[in-house]
C-alpha cells in the first residue's frame, strides 16, 4: 500500500475509527495502524484519541484541477493547455523538461503535492513535504533565444508577489535574483530551466516553490531563515487550490506576453519591492567576493552594484547576494 493512502480519507480532518479505515480499504487494523504511523514520515502529524479515532488536525486540502479551473481569469483558462497534478514525484521542474522533450509545449502546467528532489537554485535541494507547500512548474515556449528571455525570472518574482497580493496577503519583498522574502525570511523561490536552442526556438520550465504550512519535521532541512504563508497571515491562509490559481492567473500571461514585453513593464514593479535597496551587500561567486551597494536592476535585469569604481552590473547564474555585515 503506498504511503499515501489513508490521506484522502484524512484530508477532512475529522476523526475517523481505525475499524472504518480499515473497512473501505479492505485491509486489517493492524495494517491501518502502520499506514498512519508512515505519514509522520511525511511530516503529516496524526492524532489519536481513545474511542474517537485518528484525525489530522486542520486538515490538508490536496490539489484540486477542479478548483484550481474554477480560480481562474477566463482569458488564462485560455492559456492553460495542460494541467497535470502529480502526487509524488522527483521535481515538477524535471517533469516538465521530460514532458518538453516528449513533445509537450506552452501552457504546460505541473504541480505535484510532494517533491522528493526538489531543485533550488545553486545546485541547492528545494524541501518539498506532502500536501503543505506549493511547488509549481509552467512550460512556454520563445523563439528568440536566452537573450530575448533576460529578466523574465526577475519579472516572475513580482507576478507571484502580485498573486500573493490579490489574495489578501501581506505585501512580499524581492531579493535579487528571485528570492521571494517577508520580514527577511524566505518564502518561496523561482528557478528557471531552459531546454531546445539557445539562439533559438526554446522552451522555459518556470518553477515556483511557495511555502505554505512548511511542517517542522521538514524544515529541520532548511539551511536559512524561512518562513510560510500559514505564518505570515496569523494563521489564516488561503487554501493551496487558490493559491495555485491565483499564481496561474499572473504567471500564465507574463509568460505569454514575456516575448513582446521583454523586462522593461517589470522594471520599476521590481524595484518597488526590491528588500536590498540602497543597502550595503557582498556578491559571493565561488572564492571571489565583491562589496557595494545595491542599486536596483538595469533593463535587463542585471543587478546594480555601486562599488568604488562605479555601478557595475551583476548577472545572475552562481551568484548570491547577501547583506554586509
Ligand atoms: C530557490 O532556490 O530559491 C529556487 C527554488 C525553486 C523551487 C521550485 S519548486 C517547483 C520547481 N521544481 C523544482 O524542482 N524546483 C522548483
Amino acid at each position: 500500500m503506498p504511503k499515501t493512502t489513508l490521506i484522502p480519507m484524512l484530508a477532512d480532518g475529522d476523526f475517523h475509527s481505525g475499524q472504518d479505515l480499515a473497512t473501505a480499504l479492505g485491509v486489517s487494523r493492524t495494517a491501518v495502524w502502520k499506514q498512519l504511523n508512515r505519514l509522520q514520515e511525511l511530516g503529516l502529524a496524526v492524532e489519536s484519541v481513545k474511542g474517537r479515532g485518528y484525525r489530522l488536525p486542520g486538515g490538508v486540502e490536496l490539489l484540486d484541477g477542479t478548483r484550481i479551473r474554477a480560480g481562474l481569469d477566463a482569458p488564462v483558462l485560455g492559456l492553460l493547455r495542460e494541467l497535470l497534478l502529480l502526487e509524488i514525484v522527483d521535481s515538477t521542474n524535471a517533469e516538465a523538461l521530460r514532458r518538453v522533450a516528449a513533445g509537450g509545449g506552452p501552457g504546460l502546467v505541473c504541480s505535484a503535492e510532494q517533491q522528493t528532489a526538489g531543485r533550488g537554485r545553486r545546485g541547492r535541494t528545494w524541501v518539498s513535504p506532502y500536501a503543505r507547500n506549493i511547488y509549481l512548474s509552467l512550460v512556454w515556449e520563445y523563439h528568440e533565444g536566452a537573450a530575448a528571455l533576460e529578466g523574465l525570472s526577475l519579472a516572475v518574482g513580482v507576478a507571484v508577489a502580485r498573486a500573493l497580493a490579490h489574495l489578501g496577503l501581506p505585501p512580499l519583498q524581492l531579493k535579487w535574483p528571485n528570492d521571494l522574502l517577508h520580514a527577511g525570511a524566505k518564502l518561496g523561490g523561482v528557478l528557471l530551466e531552459m531546454a531546445g536552442d539557445a539562439a533559438g526556438r526554446c522552451q522555459v520550465v518556470i518553477g515556483v516553490g511557495l511555502n505554505v504550512a512548511m511542517p517542522s519535521v521538514a524544515a529541520k532541512d532548511i539551511d536559512q531563515e524561512w518562513t510560510d504563508l500559514a505564518t505570515i497571515s496569523g494563521g489564516s491562509a488561503p487554501g493551496r487550490n487558490a493559491v495555485v490559481a491565483s499564481l496561474l492567473n499572473e504567471l500564465l500571461p507574463l509568460a505569454a506576453s514575456f516575448a513582446r514585453t521583454g523586462f522593461a513593464p517589470w522594471r520599476d514593479p521590481w524595484m518597488a519591492l526590491d528588500a536590498f535597496a540602497d543597502t550595503p551587500v557582498v556578491m559571493h561567486s565561488g572564492e571571489q567576493r565583491q562589496a557595494g551597494i545595491a542599486r536596483g536592476v538595469d533593463e535587463r535585469g542585471a543587478l546594480q552594484l555601486e562599488t568604488t569604481l562605479g555601478l557595475r552590473p551583476i548577472y545572475g547564474g552562481e551568484i548570491s547576494l547577501r547583506a554586509a555585515s
